[in-house]
């Protein structure tokens, strides 16, 4: 009987060291990550004072690069989640109430942290979707930044960003890049013209590459898992013309404005139908004409 209990406390507590060291060697992996800092040469853009401007940067930040999505509608900031597992995900305050960076940031950290993920203080922005943003055009940035500098400051002080074991462990093995900085390229300057906006294949293929299509339906934008997001959502679908065989363009309109497909199905929530409904009629024809012109591929063919 003793021996026996005396195996099983050894088997455990070799149980329990293996997951120590496991989590450690998880958290020193992670810290890699999360600890460096990034010194990013300050760029500095024109930002636009004048109200259709401000306009036009609210309909991106809303519509087209969701800012408000994590941020939250008043761009107050908000808890997205808290669990032991992967800890306490903070999207700041952006406004200049109490709490807010707004009241900390020059022009050129709003110009960093959104196009290179960087914050003022040379942390990586974590799931901060840069990557995205890294292809706006300097007028759609600088409208951008306009508008958000324009909200009402809104007191709101959140706790500090914390990542659970989960969440490092994913962090560490390098499988997932929850930093954008890792994956832009910081000696590219800023693009100086977005095509003309219109319902042009073109214009299409900018509103893919600068509203996160092409970050959830893939590259190719063939589909299937998402790397970076709820484990909940289902595989993105494949919207190239072999998966978007059952659309016509007034389809389209439909699934963006209404999350329903042909047929009469509901789209998953994963997929922002909310955000992309105010999208203009040029906007959504734009993309369906890009869609159009993009390679039919299987589904999930990277
Ligand atoms: C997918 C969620 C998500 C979206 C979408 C998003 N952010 Fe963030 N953002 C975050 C999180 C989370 C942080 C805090 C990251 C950290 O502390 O590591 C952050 C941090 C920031 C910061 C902090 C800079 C600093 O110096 O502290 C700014 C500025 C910012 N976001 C602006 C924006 C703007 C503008 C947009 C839209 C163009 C946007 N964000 C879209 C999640 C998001
Ligand atoms: C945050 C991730 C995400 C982003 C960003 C996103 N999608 Fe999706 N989308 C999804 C997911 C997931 C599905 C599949 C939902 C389902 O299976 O019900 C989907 C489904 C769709 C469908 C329905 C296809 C069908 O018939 O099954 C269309 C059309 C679509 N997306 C177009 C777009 C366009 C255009 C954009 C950019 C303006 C976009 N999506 C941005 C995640 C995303």
């Amino acid at each position: 009987m003793n021996v026996i209990l005396r195996r099983t406390g050894l088997v455990f507590g070799s149980l329990l060291l293996l997951v120590v060291l496991v989590a450690a060697g998880g958290f020193v992996a992670s810290q890699r990550h999360i600890g460096r800092k990034y010194e990013i040469a300050p760029e500095s853009i024109p930002i636009p004072t004048d109200s259709l401007s401000i306009a036009r940067g609210r309909h991106l930040v809303r519509s087209i690069s969701k800012c408000v999505d994590c941020h939250g509608e008043n761009l107050a900031g908000t808890v997205m989640q808290e669990s032991a597992a992967m800890g306490r995900w903070v999207p700041v305050n952006l406004t200049r109430g109490k709490g807010g960076v707004g009241s900390v940031l020059k022009d050129e950290d709003w110009v960093r942290a959104i196009r290179h993920g960087v914050g003022h203080d040379g942390r990586p922005l974590f799931i901060m979707p840069s990557v995205v943003y890294q292809n706006l055009s300097v007028g759609d940035l600088g409208e951008i930044i306009a508008y958000v500098k324009s909200v009402p400051p809104v007191d709101n002080e959140l706790p500090p960003l914390t990542l659970g074991p989960v969440a490092r462990g994913l962090i560490g093995s390098g499988k997932v890049t929850f930093f954008s900085v890792e994956r832009i390229d910081h000696s590219k300057s800023a693009r100086a013209l977005a095509p003309a906006e219109g319902p042009t294949a073109e214009y299409g293929d900018y509103i893919v590459h600068t509203a996160g299509c092409a970050e959830c339906h893939g590259p190719t934008l063939a589909g299937g898992k998402i790397d970076v997001g709820d484990p909940s959502w289902p595989p993105a679908a494949n919207l190239t013309p072999s998966g978007l065989k059952a659309y016509d363009e007034a389809a389209f309109f439909t699934a963006l404005r209404t999350g329903v497909r042909p047929g009469g199905s509901k789209i998953n929530e994963a997929m922002p139908w909310r955000r992309t409904k105010e999208m203009t009629d040029d906007e959504i024809r734009a993309v369906w004409l890009y869609l159009k012109t993009v390679p039919p591929r299987e589904f999930g063919a990277r």
